[in-house]
């Protein structure tokens, strides 16, 4: 059974929480009673992988250390950390994470996604798996803020990034399983649009080879990007509580 690896993506500038995020890292926010970035570092031991690295960057990167430091309270004998200059797109920080990876297999959360349930199925599957990409959907109502599958009968021909007019009502999770050519995949990305590197293009990549597969993810998902979701994320962990 393959040996997986885990990256936490907490990078980028939190622009849409502006002000909260002017003086701090989003993944260091409140969510009910624990920074954000506790509950991927949770999940990912929970699902056993316990060799993480937190891709960080913007205000206060020296925070995580302090909040963090070695990983002992959630059972791991070290964190690895890195740092991402600007805003350059999930798929530029995950670049950033390539030593890191060691040619191994990893499972990549985004930072800002929290979810109800545990993943260990979703992943013992991944590790079954021979080779390609692993995603995991969820069906929202708000499609067009997210990555959206485009789907032929049960197969996603095409991920579309926040489109307008969405062709699906499945949400594409910040929770991504890939093998080890993802870095080779990121190295020919360009630049998109919105001037950053799209984990989007990646997984099109990987579906046009005929190796992305996927679970639809069940349970509660979601992000904290907005003040919006944020409070939604923190309602949700309460009621779970409960
Ligand atoms: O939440 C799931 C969605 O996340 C997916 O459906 C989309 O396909 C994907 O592009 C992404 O969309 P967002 O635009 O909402 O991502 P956002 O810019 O909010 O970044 C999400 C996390 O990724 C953030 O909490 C930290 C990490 N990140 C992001 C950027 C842009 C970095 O570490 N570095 C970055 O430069």
């Amino acid at each position: 059974m393959k040996e997986l690896k885990g990256v936490i993506l907490a990078g980028g500038l939190g622009k849409r929480l502006e002000p909260l995020t002017r003086i701090t890292n989003k993944h260091l926010l409140p969510v009910y009673n624990k920074p954000m970035i506790y509950y991927p570092l949770e999940l990912l031991v929970s699902a056993g992988i316990k060799d993480i690295m937190i891709v960080t960057g913007g205000n206060n990167a020296g925070d995580f250390l302090k909040l963090l430091g070695n990983g002992s309270e959630f059972g791991l004998k070290h964190i690895h950390y890195t740092y991402q200059r600007g805003e350059g797109g999930i798929a530029h920080a995950l670049k950033l994470a390539e030593d890191f990876a060691e040619g191994k297999d990893i499972v990549v959360l985004l930072g800002d996604n929290l979810v109800e349930k545990p993943i260990n199925k979703y992943v013992e599957r991944f590790k079954k798996q021979k080779k390609g990409a692993r995603l995991l959907l969820k069906k929202v109502h708000d499609p067009q803020r997210f990555g959206v599958a485009v789907f032929e009968k049960n197969k996603v021909t095409k991920i579309e990034e926040k489109p307008k007019k969405p062709k699906s009502d499945y949400a594409i999770t910040g929770i991504y399983m890939y093998d080890n050519q993802i870095f080779k995949h990121i190295n020919k990305l360009k630049p998109s649009k919105r001037g950053e590197l799209e984990i989007t293009d990646v997984n099109n990549i990987y579906i046009k080879q005929g190796l992305l597969e996927y679970d639809i993810l069940r349970g509660w998902w979601t992000d904290c990007g907005t003040h919006d979701s944020l409070i939604k994320a923190t309602n949700l962990v309460v009621s779970k509580k409960r």
